[in-house]
């Protein structure tokens, strides 16, 4: 089959891979419908490189039908819709029980240290065969696809293995007091969709930042505040203008590892890229890879005694923070990978809607075949040709 596959930083291709196949009674195998590249598809372009391997099947976003199924499989069968969540998980363990899907006990990549294993997402996170190809092997079938129904769109559904339960728990995270101001910090997809599911929850206020201008536009045709400026000073100063010189209430950070502003990290981390693997990695260590414009915003936005809600992926082991000044506004921080089944009961409901609340429908702002995924890569990490958020159909 056909697939994209990581050759090296910055080097994305479409490749023949060997096709799935079922493995363990719990699997299945779908044939890919749609798939989205994610800003966390960035970071594996190029930061974390060092943990990646050429030919490596990238992509967490995918839906499909039902080819195959295991002998455990009793719930689904042949030609069902199904969409699945970004993280593989049990279902039953101790961590699933509590809602912490991206820590599940039975999957865990325990040999790196790391929580539950994701579709396409390096060495950290399994090394497991993505969903950006045209057939995917679903491992814990008998848990995590999400049975979709017949007759919609897949544009509808397809935000729930990521995008969705990302940007809800984001914002659950986010803790907005009644009344409160939500600041929202990077607009990309994620950021966007956590203004959209904010609004949706009743949040009085939604502010938030941006610096490339079709994004900002976006958030502000949805009725967002969009300050469109990239000095972390201005930034600061525009926010405490705009909450009585006190800050936001809570701050969702959406930005992540790729922050624009960070010259010196920058460097660290092109140098990091493009070193042996076992150098990249110690280096990741050592003098860190984060570019932290984006978080040292947040930290400076939020009010005292505020929430800090960090949805960006970073990778750094050794970045310097403000311990200061996070201990001395007693800050408030929750963060981490998404827990993708928690969030269900909440998202469907909304999906369903034929309203289309959250503005699913049109959200994607590319459909294209598997061919023109590298070009697509490119497009994304330059902020070309207005992408936004691209789909891709296998
Ligand atoms: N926690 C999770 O489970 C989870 C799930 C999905 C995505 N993510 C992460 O969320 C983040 C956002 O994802 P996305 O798909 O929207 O990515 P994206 O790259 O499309 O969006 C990031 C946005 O931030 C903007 N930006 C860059 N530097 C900025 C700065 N200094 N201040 C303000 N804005 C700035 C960029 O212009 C861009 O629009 C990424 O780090 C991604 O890895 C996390
Ligand atoms: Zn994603
Ligand atoms: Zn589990």
């Amino acid at each position: 089959m056909k697939a994209v596959v990581w050759n090296g930083p910055r080097d994305i291709d479409v490749a023949e891979v060997p096709d799935p196949r079922i493995e363990e009674p719990t699997d299945i195998v779908i044939r890919v419908t749609t798939s989205g590249i994610c800003g966390s598809d960035l970071h594996l372009y190029e930061t974390m490189a060092a943990f990646m391997d050429a030919g490596d099947v990238l992509g967490h976003e995918p839906m499909g039908l039902v080819m195959e199924t295991g002998s455990a499989i009793t719930h689904l069968r042949p030609g069902d819709r199904v969409v699945i969540p970004a993280n593989i998980a049990c279902g039953h363990c101790f961590m699933c029980d509590r809602g912490l899907q991206s820590q599940c006990e039975t999957t865990q990549v325990r040999e790196q240290g790391m929580g539950a294993p994701l579709y396409g997402y390096s060495k950290l996170y399994g090394s497991i065969p993505g969903g950006q190809a045209e057939y995917l092997r679903v491992p814990r079938a008998d848990y995590g696809p999400i049975p979709v129904p017949e007759g919609v769109p897949d544009d509808r559904y397809v935000y729930l293995s990521d995008v969705l339960p990302t940007a809800w728990q984001g914002v659950d995270y986010a803790a907005v007091p009644e009344d409160g101001t939500l600041l929202v910090i990077g607009l990309g997809p994620i950021g966007d969709m956590a203004t959209r599911v904010a609004m949706h929850r009743g949040v009085g206020r939604v502010i938030g930042v941006e610096r490339d201008p079709v994004r900002a536009a976006r958030a502000r045709a949805n009725g967002v505040a969009v300050l469109e400026m990239d000095d972390r000073a201005d930034i600061s100063e525009a926010v405490l203008e705009l909450t009585g010189g006190r800050g936001a209430d809570s701050v969702v950070e959406a930005v992540g590892m790729e922050s624009h502003g960070s010259p010196l990290a920058r460097a660290a981390r092109a140098a990091q890229t493009v070193l042996p693997d076992a150098a990249g990695q110690a280096l990741m260590r050592t003098v860190g890879v984060d570019q932290l414009a984006s978080l040292l915003t947040a930290i400076d936005t939020v009010r005292r005694g505020g929430t800090l809600s960090v949805l960006g992926v970073y990778g750094g082991m050794a970045d310097p923070l403000p311990m200061l000044v996070l201990f001395d506004k007693q800050v408030t921080i929750r963060m981490g990978q998404l827990n993708a089944r928690r969030w269900l009961d909440d998202l469907l409901p909304l999906v369903g809607d034929e309203a289309d609340p959250l503005g699913l429908a049109s959200f994607a702002t590319h459909h294209i075949p598997l061919a023109d995924a590298p070009q697509a890569y490119e497009d994304l990490a330059k902020k070309r040709d207005g992408a936004v958020k691209v789909l891709i159909n296998p």
